[in-house]
């Protein structure tokens, strides 16, 4: 008989044994931005996150920094009379997103920006690709989303993160930032599923698309194999980091991509429903809201996530989890 039982016996020995630690590090801290001077909104859906003007979000930023979370990823809220067809405002110099880098690069030099680089933030369509009738124009999108990119790069932005799901888009996206000799680096959106667990975001960051949904871009989750084969593909295109999103439900998908390609940081996005489902349980008495979090965090560390990206990670440390 094997004594396993040795390896528990009480939390000490435990902690010796625990394979998988988490830390700050480890987290990249999404924000929402919204224009204005003064607000800070909370979200309904995301207890305890809000979107915050960017005066707010210096300050909010001091408390995070001092947390020690190194990592934040930004998401413009643009009002609607500023959306069109072409998305417009998105690849403007002078874009929400841009001042708000340029303000936090001005005040917080070292801490690492990621900003999602997506059509569906600016469209007056909400669709993540430009439209041709009722149809994705992949090939016409991937110029207005380098451009994008390129104005969150010339920003100061230290990552560009493409999700709109665009076939082509690191490539484009590389070769602007290239021609452009930016340091930019790129962390795509590779395994990206049409997911049931995006509805809370989609009302914090006001993106829903307004007619259909995103099943012709996004990944169908009942595939095996076309996961590892989009992460393959924007390897070759040359990016940076790849990540898988939603986390909880795509473990394997995490866990296969990292063993097969081991040099390449993989980024897990715990998304706005896995937080909420797991907020909202705790609220109800259902679940131990800490502990539920640390080991849905965990087992994404476990799969092979480098990095994680979770509305959860300031609490984690406030509550020195
Ligand atoms: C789209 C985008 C979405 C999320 C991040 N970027 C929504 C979508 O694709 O429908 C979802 C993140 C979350 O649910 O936390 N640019």
């Amino acid at each position: 008989m094997k004594r396993f039982r040795q390896f528990r016996t009480d939390a000490a020995t435990r902690d010796i044994y625990a394979d998988i630690r988490i830390s700050a590090s480890d987290f990249i801290y999404p924000y929402f931005v919204v224009d204005g001077v003064n607000e800070i909104q909370p979200i309904k859906s995301l207890k305890g996150i809000s979107r915050f003007s960017i005066d707010k979000l210096l300050i909010d930023l001091d408390e995070t920094v001092r947390l020690g979370i190194d990592k934040i990823l930004l998401f413009g809220v643009i009002s609607t009379n500023l959306k069109d067809e072409l998305g417009t405002e998105g690849y403007d110099p002078n874009s929400l997103i841009c001042r708000a880098v340029r303000a936090i690069k001005k005040t917080f030099p070292t801490l690492q920006i990621f900003t999602d680089v997506c059509l569906c933030e600016y469209t007056s369509h909400g669709h993540c690709g430009l439209l041709d009738g009722e149809r994705i124009d992949n090939d016409s999108s991937l110029p207005l989303l380098a451009k994008i990119a390129l104005v969150h790069a010339q920003a100061g932005a230290d990552f560009v993160a493409p999700s709109a799901m665009m076939d082509g888009q690191i490539e484009a996206l590389k070769t602007i930032l290239k021609i452009h000799q930016l340091p930019t680096k790129v962390l795509a959106y590779s395994a990206k599923y049409a997911s049931n667990f995006y509805g809370p975001f989609r009302e914090a960051a006001g993106s829903a698309p307004n007619f259909g949904d995103r099943k012709t871009y996004q990944m169908d989750y009942r595939t095996l194999h076309q996961g590892i084969d989009e992460i393959e593909a924007d390897i070759k295109e040359g990016t940076d980091w790849v990540m898988v999103k939603p986390a909880l439900a795509y473990l394997d998908i995490i866990q296969r991509a990292h063993q097969k390609f081991p040099e390449v940081p993989m980024t897990a996005y715990q998304v706005s429903g896995e937080y909420a489902l797991l907020k909202n349980g705790a609220a109800a008495g259902l679940i131990n809201e800490e502990q539920g979090f640390l080991e849905s965090l965990t087992a994404i560390k476990r799969a092979g996530a480098n990095f994680i990206i979770t509305y959860y990670a300031k609490d984690f440390v406030r509550k020195g989890l």
